[in-house]
């Protein structure tokens, strides 16, 4: 069976499609923490939420019940023409929730960045971005001019970027002199994630969000926040920084598992956007999708009645578990050194766990389960974690 559906795809997808090497394997069930493999026989532990995507757990019953209670509502709609009108409700949630004035639905994260970085295109032409190193915002065209992530310069792209070094604990001094250097007037908005994702789950030092705060607030240009990865209690908050900002961007995890990301911004710059009288200039056929904006909705739910309940316990727990293996990071968001990053995933991979390497020089283990996983759950990872020896006393 297994051998089977490698055939399918090393003959039918694009070779781009999926890596078909040594850890081939393909999931087709999940539940809470765990996932199983095709024939359902190998149960595994996620350490991913699957890109931070199922934060509730796999098919938690609320959104199962959802699915499969489904009676005659829509699942897809003409959001941009005909919207259903829980696109309302579920708009003026996310308003209050994160508080800011308006807000775009959208269906990726890269679409949520493309729409961010369209709306500064309407405030100055032919913008010039501020970004930094290693970060990742998607692959679209005009997401990939402020991805910094190696390995993804194949394309051309539309934006101008300028790229600063992300504001590690270790770079604070080269952050600084960054900007000492920078030209005034160099930047028309800049693109940062409160905590670097892909790029290393790293979280910046002590005030150098508040510095871009102030920067941006001093040049009188916007400052963009890309929590796609970190926000929605990823670091035990529902933000991954308490720090404002003028665009704020949120996906993966907002349905839970169905497609759907937001753009939230000021009425400022929300407002720069044309009013659309029939014609709407950032949109797609699946925009404010049905079906996704009710999981989004029951998932802000279900959000509400987990942290009142677990969220402190869980992350507590966590923390402790951490300080053994010298993991870095808060919340359900950490990394943890290991001599090779590769090598201890595929050795973790034989024990039933499906676990990423954080960062691109491979030092670091990324682990960031479902926030929903109990101690007995952790305590599977770290017991193998610490069987395989894999510990790292850097
Ligand atoms: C911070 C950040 N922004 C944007 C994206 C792109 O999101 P998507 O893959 O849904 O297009 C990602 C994906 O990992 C991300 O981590």
């Amino acid at each position: 069976m297994k051998s089977d559906t490698k055939t399918l795809l090393q003959k039918f997808e694009c070779p781009q499609g999926t890596p078909l090497g040594g850890d081939f394997a393909t999931f087709d069930y999940g539940k809470g923490s765990f996932i199983w493999s095709e024939n359902k026989n190998k149960k595994y532990f996620d350490a991913t939420s699957f890109f931070s995507v199922a934060n509730l757990g796999h098919n938690p019953s609320y959104l199962r019940d959802l699915l499969y209670q489904q009676k005659d509502e829509l699942i897809h709609a003409m959001g941009d023409v005909y919207p259903t009108s829980q696109k309302a409700v579920l708009l003026e949630k996310l308003c209050h929730l994160f508080e800011m004035d308006k807000a775009q639905l959208c269906i990726t994260g890269t679409d949520a960045v493309e729409f961010a970085l369209k709306t500064i295109e309407l405030k100055k032409k032919n913008p010039t971005f501020l970004s930094f190193e290693n970060s990742y915002h998607g692959l679209g065209f005009g997401a990939l001019s402020v991805t910094n992530y190696p390995g993804f310069n194949l394309f051309s792209t539309p934006y101008k970027s300028i790229v600063a070094p992300y504001p590690s604990p270790e770079n604070k001094e080269a952050f600084l002199s960054f900007f000492k250097k920078m030209q005034k007037n160099a930047i028309d908005a800049v693109i940062i994630e409160p905590v670097l994702g892909r790029g290393g789950v790293i979280y910046p030092f002590e005030g150098a969000l508040e510095f871009l705060r102030e920067l941006t607030h001093k040049q009188q240009i916007p400052l963009i926040f890309d929590e796609i990865f970190c926000g929605l209690y990823r670091t035990g908050d529902l933000r991954g920084t308490t720090v404002n900002c003028d665009l704020l961007l949120i996906g993966k995890a907002l349905s839970n598992g169905l497609p759907l990301s937001v753009v939230l911004g000021t009425k400022e710059l929300m407002d720069l956007w044309p009013l659309n009288e029939g014609e709407a200039l950032h949109t797609g056929t699946f925009t404010g999708h049905g079906l996704s904006i009710r999981a989004a909705l029951a998932t802000l739910s279900e959000y509400e009645q987990f942290t009142q309940k677990n969220l402190q316990e869980n992350q507590q727990y966590l923390a402790r578990k951490m300080k053994d293996v010298n993991g870095e990071g808060k919340g359900f968001f950490y990394r943890i050194p290991v001599p090779n990053a590769l090598e201890a995933m595929k050795k973790l991979f034989k024990e039933q766990i499906v676990i990423l390497p954080a960062d691109v020089d491979l030092k670091y283990l990324g682990y960031y389960p479902p926030l929903t996983t109990t101690p007995k759950e952790h305590d599977f990872f770290f017991e193998t974690f610490k069987k395989l020896k894999l510990h790292d006393a850097r």
